[in-house]
């Protein structure tokens, strides 16, 4: 039983890529893939891509090439729900695409063919994720010692919207939500792929869970500290916490 684990820039991705024992690197279509033994489970890593298209096509890539059991998300994401700070991590239990509007054919949203607006993550997978960032978070609480958390982190578990958009302006990422939250989808963070993987995840039957770290507001200074808040927080909060994750398997 191979687990994948997904992340979505290269700088995610170095952290758990030192832990792997006996890696080989397999090229398939224009990807690295690496598998190996991470302290005696067999994983396989590799990078989603940015967007929507790039992440579905490497998570059919482990799906049909690589016959994965279950694929994990790592990644970063923009906080929008209220009180989900930099430096906060969530869990999704849900994805919804804010970008998919097939209206006036299919109701805003939905995705066609599969009559409905949400898809779910693994129910069981997703708790396993939710106590390994939670057990974390609370071991880093008020010892974290970067400049980019000025609040204490704490733990979400809820809806993620994706979209191929890096949303960089307050009013637009006000706009999406209350749009999303007045039709009853009460979303906590945006990003760019999660949702293309739980669809594929869906499509295949495969367990899928995902963790963002929160790297910014999706406001007008999302950009600024997001190359540094990924090397220096969130490539940390994955290695520990994929670590303790891959223990609970
Ligand atoms: N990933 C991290 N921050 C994001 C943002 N503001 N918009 C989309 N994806 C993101």
């Amino acid at each position: 039983m191979t687990t994948a684990i997904l992340s979505a820039l290269p700088e995610e991705q170095s952290s758990l890529l030192q832990h792997l024992a006996q890696p080989q690197r397999v090229m398939h279509a224009g990807r690295a893939f690496w598998r190996g033994d991470w302290h005696g489970r067999s994983v396989v890593l590799a990078l989603s891509g940015i967007g929507k298209v790039a992440a579905a096509t490497t998570a059919t890539a482990l799906a049909e090439r690589f016959g994965v059991a279950r694929i994990v998300f790592t990644g970063v994401a923009g906080g929008v729900g209220d009180g989900v700070q930099v430096g906060d991590v969530v869990v999704a239990q849900d994805y919804v695409q804010h970008d998919m509007d097939a209206s006036p054919i299919f109701p805003r949203w939905e995705l066609p063919g599969y009559a409905r607006i949400r898809l779910g993550c693994d129910a069981a997978l997703s708790a396993m994720l939710l106590e390994a960032v939670s057990a974390y978070v609370e071991s880093v609480r008020g010892l974290f010692d970067s400049k980019l958390i000025t609040n204490q982190p704490r733990v979400h578990h809820g809806l993620v919207a994706s979209g191929d958009r890096f949303v960089s302006a307050a009013v637009e990422a006000q706009g999406l939500r209350t749009a999303l939250r007045d039709a009853g989808h009460d979303v906590l963070a945006v990003e760019m792929e999660g949702a293309a993987v739980a669809q594929v995840c869906h499509d295949y039957g495969l367990p899928f869970a995902a963790m963002r770290t929160i790297s910014d507001r999706a406001d007008d200074t999302a950009h600024v500290d997001f190359p540094a808040f990924v090397n220096t927080v969130a490539t940390r909060y994955a290695e520990h916490i994929m670590l303790s994750f891959l223990q609970k398997l």
